[in-house]
C-alpha cells in the first residue's frame, strides 16, 4: 500500500513538471488570429493528457524495475496475476469514451475555426517552386507580400502551379495544403487577425530543393494603413520596363529559381545570360535573343540549356500576360 502511494505521488508530481513545460506559451510562437484561440485551447488540454499519460507509463514502468527487480537469491518467478476482466474492461470502456469525446470537441473547434465572417476580404495565392503570390482581386493589386487589415477576415483562396506546398503562419495557427492541378483544387483559409506585427509564411509540406526557403513575409496592418497600403501598390507600377520587368520577376517568383548575380539555384543565371550563347542539350547552340528569351519563359521545356533539369513545368508564365513577359525580358537584358 505504502508503495502503491509512492508511486501515485511520483506520477503526479513528474506529470505537473511536464504539463509546465508543455504549453503553447512555450512551444508555440505569439497567437495572432481568433482562430488561434480555440485552437490553442485544444492543445493546452492534449498537452496535459500527454503529460498525464506518459508520467502514468514511464513512472509506475521505472519505479516498478527498481522496487520489484530481482534480488539477489531469488530464482524463481514473481507473483502475477492471469487476467483481469474488470481492468480489461475498464481500459477498454474508458479510452473509447475519451477518444469519442475528443472527436466531438475537435469537430466543434473546427467549425470555430471555419466559420464565415460577412464581408470577407479575399486575396488569392498561388504557390509554386518556391515562392508564394497574393493577389487582391477587388483591387486589381498582386503582390509577392501578404498584407491584411486587423478585425476583418481574410479569406484565402489557395492553388498550386506545380506540386504540393502548404500555407502556414505559425502565429495564426491555421494550416493548409495547396494543391496543384486548377481550379477545383482551391483551398480555402480563413483567418481574423487580431494582433498587428510582421509574420512569415512558412510553407509546411516538403516541395523539393529549395522548400525551406519557400517563405513570404506577412504584415497585420490596421484597415487604414490597408487602404493606404493598396492605395500604394495601385500606383506603384513603374514607367520604366526594366523596373516593371524586376517588379513582376519578384512577383511571380521567377527570382526563386533564376539569381541576378550568376549564382545557379535551380535555372540559369539571369546575370549576362541576354546576347551569350549557350549549348543545348542536344549539342547544337541557341543565341540568347528575345525571342528564344520570350520562347524559354512560355514553354520552358522547348529548349533546355545543357545542364538543367529538363523536367520544369511551363505553367509558371500562366498568369503572365505577353508585355510582363516582354517587361521580364527587358529586365533580364539590362543584367550585364
Ligand atoms: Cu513549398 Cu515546401
Amino acid at each position: 500500500m505504502l508503495r502503491f502511494i509512492v508511486a501515485i505521488i511520483l506520477v503526479l508530481i513528474v506529470a505537473v513538471i511536464l504539463g509546465l513545460i508543455m504549453t503553447p506559451e512555450l512551444l508555440l510562437p505569439e497567437a495572432a488570429s481568433a482562430q488561434a484561440g480555440p485552437i490553442d485551447t485544444q492543445f493546452r488540454f492534449h498537452f496535459a493528457a500527454i503529460a498525464f499519460l506518459f508520467s502514468l507509463i514511464v513512472v509506475l514502468m521505472v519505479f516498478s524495475l527498481i522496487v520489484f527487480r530481482r534480488r539477489k537469491g531469488e530464482t524463481g518467478d514473481g507473483k502475477h496475476d492471469e487476467g483481469n476482466r474488470t481492468l480489461e474492461i475498464a481500459w477498454t470502456i474508458i479510452p473509447l469514451i475519451a477518444v469519442i469525446a475528443l472527436a466531438f470537441w475537435g469537430a466543434q473547434v473546427l467549425a470555430q475555426v471555419e466559420m464565415e465572417g460577412s464581408d470577407p476580404l479575399v486575396v488569392n495565392v498561388t504557390a509554386q517552386q518556391w515562392s508564394w503570390r497574393f493577389e487582391y482581386p477587388d483591387f486589381d493589386v498582386t503582390s509577392a507580400e501578404l498584407v491584411l487589415p486587423e478585425k476583418r477576415q481574410t479569406l484565402l483562396r489557395m492553388s498550386s502551379l506545380d506540386v504540393i506546398h502548404s500555407f502556414w503562419v505559425p502565429e495564426f495557427r491555421v494550416k493548409q495544403d495547396v494543391l496543384p492541378s486548377g481550379k477545383e483544387w482551391i483551398r480555402e483559409l480563413r483567418i481574423n487577425p487580431t494582433v498587428l506585427g510582421e509574420y512569415a509564411v512558412l510553407c509546411a509540406e516538403l516541395c523539393g530543393q529549395q522548400h525551406s526557403e519557400m517563405r513570404a513575409p506577412v504584415r497585420v496592418v490596421t484597415s487604414a494603413d490597408f487602404d493606404g497600403w493598396i492605395a500604394e501598390e495601385q500606383a506603384k507600377v513603374p514607367e520604366d520596363p526594366v523596373e516593371r520587368g524586376a517588379l513582376w520577376a519578384t512577383q511571380f517568383g521567377c527570382v526563386a529559381c533564376h539569381s541576378v548575380d550568376g549564382s545557379i539555384i535551380v535555372g540559369p543565371s539571369w546575370k549576362g545570360i541576354c546576347g551569350s550563347t549557350e549549348s543545348l542539350e542536344d549539342g547544337t547552340t541557341v543565341d540568347v535573343d528575345e525571342a528564344y528569351l520570350f520562347e524559354s519563359i512560355r514553354n520552358p521545356a522547348a529548349k533546355i540549356v545543357a545542364g538543367f533539369p529538363d523536367v520544369m513545368l511551363p505553367s509558371y508564365s500562366e498568369g503572365m500576360t505577353d508585355e510582363q513577359i516582354e517587361d521580364v525580358i527587358a529586365y533580364i537584358c539590362s543584367l550585364e
